[in-house]
């Protein structure tokens, strides 16, 4: 089995006239904690669309395990091992954590009246009751397995759309600011929860803007500014990096 996990090459992408991923390639190695910084706007999330299949590439390759990826769909990748969680949070408010959990099961596979029958069907939830416990015990929110998602804080529910990724049993998880908005006391919390994925063989790809939060967790950084890879390297290279220093001091010029 190859060191690498995940290899962009070449990879372009605009919208309309205007490019936002420009000509990207890294690799990843597996097991490893990647970040990807940049400015805003700078094609981050555009990125992890690409690397999911949201939206098709204009050109390149992106080969996850050796399989090319590329004209693959969305849902293919995620049987693949390619989990992601999106900037926004994606859980149905009304329902309980559990049935939440649920839809994310089969949320890869299922179109939307597909999706509910599971959280119908009692013999479904008689399944999956024991993995999904056990996932959110790890994440220390067994204690919400019933609770309806919307009285819930958005701390938790930002946690909660963590532990849905990792019921998909992803070898790549893409997360996609998963610590935006969180107080400090959040943010200490989530932490050891997503160390603890690497000693679950789980590579992780994650997009923050925290440095700190960045250099505690990743062994890696890939910087963007206006979908070019500026830099790549060790957290405390990339902080250091003059390009990455111009970049951001341009940023807040703006
Ligand atoms: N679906 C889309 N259609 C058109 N433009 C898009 C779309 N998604 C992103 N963009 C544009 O691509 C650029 C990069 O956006 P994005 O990837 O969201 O940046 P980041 O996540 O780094 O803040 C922005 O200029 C944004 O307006
Ligand atoms: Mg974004």
């Amino acid at each position: 089995m190859s060191d690498t996990l995940l290899a962009l090459s070449g990879v372009s992408k605009s919208f309309g006239g205007l490019k936002v991923i420009d000509d990207v390639s890294f690799t990843i190695p597996r097991g490893s904690r990647s970040a990807i910084i940049g400015p805003n706007g700078a094609g981050k999330s555009t990125l992890f669309n690409l690397i999911s299949g949201a939206f098709p590439t204009d050109r390149g390759s992106i080969t996850l395990d050796g399989i090319e990826l590329t004209g693959m769909p969305a849902r293919h990748r995620a049987r693949h091992g390619l989990t992601r969680n999106f900037q926004n949070i994606r859980l149905m408010p009304t329902l309980s954590t559990f049935d939440n959990m649920l839809l994310g099961q089969h949320a890869r596979a299922a179109g939307l009246a597909e999706l509910l029958r599971p959280v119908r069907s009692p013999r479904a939830r008689n399944i999956w009751r024991d993995e999904v416990r056990e996932e959110l015990d790890l994440a220390g929110l067994g204690a919400y397995v019933d609770s309806r998602v919307e009285g819930l804080p958005y701390g938790i529910r930002k946690k909660l759309e963590i532990v849905r990724a990792l019921l998909a049993r992803p070898k790549l998880l893409l997360l996609d600011e998963p610590c935006a908005g969180l107080n400090t006391a959040e943010r200490d919390q989530i932490l050891p929860f997503l160390r603890s994925l690497e000693r679950r063989g789980i590579t992780l790809m994650i997009v923050e803007h925290d440095m700190q939060l960045i250099a505690d967790l990743c062994d890696h950084v890939i910087v963007l500014n206006f979908g070019v890879k500026i830099a790549e390297g060790a957290p405390d290279c990339v902080r250091a990096d003059p390009q990455v220093i111009t970049a951001y001091l341009g940023a807040e010029d703006q």
